[in-house]
């Protein structure tokens, strides 16, 4: 973490932020100085994540929100303005995954996935663009992607799609939104802990021994370590970043070499 509180006085939303990773997101930024709103479907997330938020000493809104409705998704933007007088910064975290094979995939699945992930993150990016284009005086807008989005994902191709997907929005808006001094960078994790996660995609300890193996670093990150990465793009220390994809992984995905060496191998 930085020791500055350099985000004093902005307002982020974080969609997500009730739990996991997107809970560390917020207290990052909180910690920093933000106003933070967190946005999600469930009102039990929203109020755990706002009370960890407020005992830790920052200043916490909360929305309900499904991002896959347009609608619901601009009120959000309305709440944080009625309650801050603006917002600076998205990071749009929310998402949904569960395993499947393809072909056992049902489009209803599939749909749900592509919404949370793609249309959700398109929805949200929109709706706080067009607050940030208003209002002139810049933004920044990070997207939570993960590793396989440079080689795909086996089990999981819903999310592979949607997050490269949303990968090339945030390569696109960068450079669409660069004029009205929003920055758009994204955050491409690698295996992390998290309850969320765990339920949906890693629910035995063989599953966890198996991820834990490939990583070159043979160990999970943590929710801070994204936490740390995204405090750090969305602050005046990145000002000249934009449309990057800054993958924390442990190096686990350079970690997939034919011969399956590691170091601790060799
Ligand atoms: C097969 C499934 C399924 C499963 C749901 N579906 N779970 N199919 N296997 N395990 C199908 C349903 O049968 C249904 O299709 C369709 O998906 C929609 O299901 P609903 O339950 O109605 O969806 P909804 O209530 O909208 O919930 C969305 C969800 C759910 C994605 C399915 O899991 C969710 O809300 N997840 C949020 C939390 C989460 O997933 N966190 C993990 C993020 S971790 P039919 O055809 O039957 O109608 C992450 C890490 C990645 O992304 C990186 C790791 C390295
Ligand atoms: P998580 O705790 O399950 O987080 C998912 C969050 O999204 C929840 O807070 C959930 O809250 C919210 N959400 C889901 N559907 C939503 C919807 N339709 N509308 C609004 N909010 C919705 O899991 P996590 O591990 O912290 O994941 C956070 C982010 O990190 C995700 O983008 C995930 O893909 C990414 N990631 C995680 C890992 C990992 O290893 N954990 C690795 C790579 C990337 P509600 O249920 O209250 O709506």
């Amino acid at each position: 973490m930085f020791a500055t509180r350099a985000l004093e006085g902005q307002t982020a939303i974080i969609t997500g932020g009730g739990t996991g990773i997107g809970l560390a997101i917020a207290g990052a930024l909180g910690q920093m100085g933000a106003n933070l709103v967190i946005a999600s479907r469930n009102p039990e997330n929203l109020a755990r994540g706002a009370a960890t938020l407020t005992a830790a000493g920052h200043t916490v809104a909360t929305a309900q929100v499904d991002v896959r409705v347009p609608e619901q998704v601009d009120a959000m933007v309305e709440t944080a303005v009625a309650r801050f007088g603006g917002v600076d910064i998205l990071v749009n975290n929310a998402a949904g995954n569960f395993i499947a094979r393809a072909e056992d995939l049902s489009p209803n699945g599939w749909n749900a996935v592509i919404g949370i992930v793609l249309n959700g993150s398109f929805y949200c990016s929109r709706a706080v663009g067009r607050h940030l284009i208003a209002r002139t005086s810049g933004g920044s807008i990070v997207s939570i992607l993960a590793n396989y989005v440079w080689t795909g994902s086996a089990g999981t191709i819903h999310s592979a799609a949607a997050k490269a997907g949303v990968m090339s929005m945030t390569q696109t808006l960068a450079a669409e939104w660069a004029g009205h001094g929003i920055r758009v960078n994204a955050v491409a994790p690698g295996p992390i802990e998290s309850p969320g996660a765990a339920k949906q995609l890693w629910d035995s300890p063989e599953a966890v021994k198996r991820i834990t193996d490939m990583v070159p670093f043979k160990r999970w990150g943590k929710p801070d370590d994204v936490a740390n990465v995204v405090a750090f793009l969305v602050s005046p220390y990145a000002s000249y970043i934009t449309g990057d994809i800054l993958t924390v992984d442990g190096g686990a995905w350079l970690g997939r070499g034919t011969f399956g060496f590691t170091t601790e191998q060799q």
